[in-house]
């Protein structure tokens, strides 16, 4: 299926398929890692996150990354964000090697071609729903007519319109966590990283909105990588990879 962009929203439900893995780059994909090392330095005191990871994802898959507290889930996800680097090796991203670009480049790649959720909503308290999500287009330096479009679609496919006007805390966790969702859309990124977005749900909630996840990312076309210690929530990816101890044990 063809990527759509996201001035065609409607709401669909469509099964994912399995997709082939191998690390070599092609045009396929949407992310490539290679024999990633992470060191963390602080100090005498050194801490190895990541131990040669290697990986390659798909544009348009949904891929899980579980395994056990500390073994490095977070730093893979912010090295493939460009939030943090690598000690060695390669991180591909849209066909760009990220491990090259200067400060402001990086801040570009960020702002287009990704969109983080995390667990804690992310959202900043004093705005209101809509003008979270209106932030990062105007970050991005889109006009007013685009914004106020793609705000009323984002709403609607969220299901939030009647709560345009609330602030975070005005909203519930799984209202904030749509919210989220909508404002790593907002400037269309083809990817989007999710670090435990469930984590402050209850399970019910979580798998709601793992569903408006699943169903949106498909039809928009966006490849979403989602950190997270729930198999039930690992289930709504086409694929999960396995972490123990900084280095990929799982891939299926
Ligand atoms: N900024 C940092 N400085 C030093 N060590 C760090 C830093 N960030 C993470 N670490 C260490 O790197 C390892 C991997 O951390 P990471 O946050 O990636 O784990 P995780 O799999 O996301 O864990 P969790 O499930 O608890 O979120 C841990 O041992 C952690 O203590
Ligand atoms: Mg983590």
């Amino acid at each position: 299926m063809a990527p759509k962009d996201i001035d065609d929203l409607v709401l669909p439900k469509i099964k994912g398929k399995k997709e082939k893995k191998g690390t070599e780059l092609s045009d396929k994909d949407m992310v490539m890692v290679e024999e990633l090392i992470k060191v963390y330095k602080s100090g005498k005191l050194e801490v190895t996150a990541l131990r040669g990871v290697s990986t390659s994802i798909k544009r348009g898959e949904i891929v899980a990354i579980i395994g056990p507290s500390g073994c490095g889930k977070t730093t893979l996800l912010n090295i493939i964000g460009g939030l943090d680097d690598a000690t060695a090796g390669k991180v591909f991203v849209d066909g760009k090697n990220i491990r090259n670009m200067k400060e402001e480049k990086l801040v570009q790649f960020r702002r287009k071609t990704v969109g983080f959720i995390f667990q804690n909503f992310n959202l900043i308290p004093s705005l209101t729903a809509r003008q979270n999500i209106e932030l990062p287009m105007r970050l991005n330096k889109l006009p007013m007519d685009t914004r106020k479009e793609r705000i009323t679609k984002l709403f609607k496919s969220i299901g939030l319109e009647d709560r345009m006007d609330h602030r975070p805390e005005q909203l519930s966790g799984g209202e904030q966590q749509r919210i989220a969702f909508a404002v790593a859309l907002a400037n269309d990124p083809p990817l989007i990283l999710a670090d435990e977005p469930t984590g402050e749900l209850d399970t019910h909630t979580g798998q709601e909105i793992m569903e408006i996840f699943k169903a949106l990312s498909r039809q928009l076309g966006k490849t979403e990588i989602i950190v997270t210690h729930d198999p039930r929530i690992a289930d709504f990816a086409d694929r999960t990879l396995k972490i123990i101890d900084g280095k990929i044990v799982g891939d299926e």
